[in-house]
């Protein structure tokens, strides 16, 4: 089973104006664009307003993890027009993944809006086996796939709590998809075209093909396009890459993650 590969373009700078450029340069084809930390303590909500502005979507990655009360009154600021994603940590637990939906519907109800989705991040990448067993005391000397189970768990929990996805890396996509449904997002950053050149700071990295095969519905991609000497021609490679990837999906063809 595969997702349908949509693609988010990460907004990784700090400057809106430039943020602004490449959202006028790669919408209409790239429909959603993701905000991040730098970009959002560096200019708030108006950035959000002037790229919903310009007609495009926004996944406002500010991975909230707060006591419940407080998450919930972030979350509802960050439900405005044009804003289709937000996520949190699902380490926060399901009483503040609870109180995170709330907040959002609350917003979206008062203001007559389409309520943006929540999604939770499981574990972040940068965090692996030795980190999560002996830093942070999680499953020590269980498994060696502790990080698959514990990503999976938080998937489970996320689900139960009510939220719509996960963000994971393409190689727990399976295994989140299997535990939680395909109708539950998944979103995967950590995607690198061979045509790219360097993986830059990406480890455990995939092709775009490869993580459509492996079911993401959405890919976060970042620097191969934003750094590219033309953005909107990367974008449009990329593009073209994922709806091959789907037809050859749809025509039957099936590959597995290396
Ligand atoms: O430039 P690049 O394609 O590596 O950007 C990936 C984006 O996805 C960045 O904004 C990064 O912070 C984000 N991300 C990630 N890995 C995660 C979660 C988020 O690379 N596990």
């Amino acid at each position: 089973m595969t997702g349908k590969g949509e693609i988010i373009v990460a907004l990784d700078m700090k400057d809106p104006g430039e943020a602004l450029s490449l959202v006028r340069e790669l919408a209409p084809e790239v429909t959603m664009f993701k905000v991040g930390m730098e970009l959002f303590y560096a200019s708030g909500s108006d950035v959000i307003d002037s790229i919903a502005g310009l007609g495009a979507k926004v996944f406002c990655d500010l991975k909230l993890h707060d006591i419940p009360a407080t998450v919930k009154r972030a979350a509802s600021v960050l439900t405005r027009p044009g804003v289709s994603m937000i996520d949190v940590h699902a380490a926060g637990g399901s009483q503040m993944m609870v109180e995170a939906l709330a907040g959002v519907y609350e917003a979206a109800a008062v203001q007559n809006i389409q309520p943006p989705r929540v999604i939770a991040v499981t574990l972040l990448t940068s965090i692996d086996h030795d980190v999560l067993t002996h830093e942070l005391g999680f499953g020590r000397g269980l498994t060696e796939y502790v990080v698959t189970e514990y990503v999976v768990r938080m998937a489970e929990v996320a689900r139960a709590s009510g939220l719509n996805g996960v963000v994971t890396s393409a190689f727990e996509v399976g295994a989140i998809h299997k535990a939680c449904g395909d109708g539950f997002i998944t979103v995967v950053p950590g995607v690198r075209p061979t045509w790219a050149g360097e993986p830059h700071d990406q480890k455990r990295f995939v092709t775009p093909r490869e993580a459509v095969f492996a079911g993401a519905d959405y890919l976060v991609v970042g620097r191969p396009i934003t750094r590219a000497r033309s953005p909107r021609d990367a974008a449009r490679a990329l593009l073209d890459e994922v709806r091959e990837a789907r037809e050859d999906v749809r025509r039957g063809k099936f590959e597995h993650l290396g």
